[in-house]
């Protein structure tokens, strides 16, 4: 039974922090080795499970960063700092630095994509030598559904990065750009296209149309990597309920790149 992989453990809640009127960041005690992009199943005993992105770590703690939704996320709505959850994991292959470090990154994030690629974006925020360049495009529908608004100014605020956010409908809340991220990939200026990683996270037709204007600018189709937050069950390659033709993503993802994502995405 100690070993049964399903059985999730108890984490306490050592924050709950408001992101907008349905996003709430949990920060949860938790001292496990993390890889950002991974994902953890998040429990609610006798309500059910589902699976989280990591949107930050350190030391002694994890930051989940949940829309409330429906059944689970609605319950997880309900609690408050000190209060318990249920995780199992981490799962997923995750977005390992060392394969963009060196390089000219881009980060493309739409809506709660923001997430798994946030603590990414942070870590060469804090360490820019990292990379020899980095672009951040971020979309969100309106300014009241901008996710982690305090990093987003902080990294607009540093020279190292080109920060470019823009919303779908403005109502001036907030100084951002209207139009798609689509729109914005041409003031990417590229270097040297043999240096270049593209990371794309949001819904599967934003990473679609993303990852077609970049490959315009012929970035090649393995230097595009994309993560799937397709439906999820049990997280260990046994219910194939994220099987895609014949991918497990919950085993092999839910980060890959576009020339093996391509398929999947259509
Ligand atoms: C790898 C991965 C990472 C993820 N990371 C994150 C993350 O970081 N943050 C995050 O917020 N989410 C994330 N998700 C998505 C998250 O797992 C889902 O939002 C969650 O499973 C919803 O669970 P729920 O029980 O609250 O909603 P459910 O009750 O399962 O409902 C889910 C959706 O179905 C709709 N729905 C529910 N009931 C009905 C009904 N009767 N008829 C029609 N529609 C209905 C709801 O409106 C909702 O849109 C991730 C998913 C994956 C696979
Ligand atoms: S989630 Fe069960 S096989 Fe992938």
């Amino acid at each position: 039974m100690e070993n049964n992989p399903y059985i999730p453990k108890r984490y306490k809640i050592l924050e709950v922090i408001p992101e907008t009127n349905i996003d709430y960041t949990y920060r949860i005690e938790y001292d496990e080795a993390l890889i950002p992009g991974q994902f953890l199943q998040v429990s609610i005993p006798k309500t059910g499970e589902c699976p989280i992105s990591v949107s930050d770590f350190g030391t002694g703690f994890v930051d989940l960063t949940i829309r409330h939704v429906g059944k689970v996320t609605n319950t997880i709505k309900e609690l408050k700092k000190g209060d318990s959850l249920f995780l199992r994991g981490p799962y997923g292959n995750g977005f390992i630095l060392d394969n963009y470090r060196g390089k000219h990154l881009v980060v493309s994030a739409g809506g709660t994509g923001l997430a798994p690629v946030k603590k990414i974006v942070s870590h060469f925020h804090k360490n820019p030598q990292e990379v020899s360049k980095l672009d951040v495009l971020i979309g969100f529908k309106t300014p009241r559904d901008i996710l982690f608004k305090n990093e987003v100014k902080q990294w607009g605020k540093n020279k190292s990065i080109n920060t470019i956010l823009t919303v779908d409908r403005n109502d001036e809340s907030w100084a951002c750009n209207t139009g798609f991220i689509t729109d914005f990939v041409s003031h990417v200026k590229i270097d040297d296209l043999n240096n270049m990683e593209v990371i794309i996270v949001g819904p599967p037709i934003m990473m679609s149309c993303t990852a077609r204007e970049f490959l315009k600018l012929n970035v090649n189709e393995e230097n595009i990597w994309v993560s799937f937050e397709r439906n999820m069950s049990c997280g260990l390659g046994k219910c194939g309920h994220c099987k895609i033709d014949e991918t497990y993503v919950c085993l092999e993802g839910p980060v890959f790149r576009y020339s093996k994502a391509k398929q999947m995405l259509d």
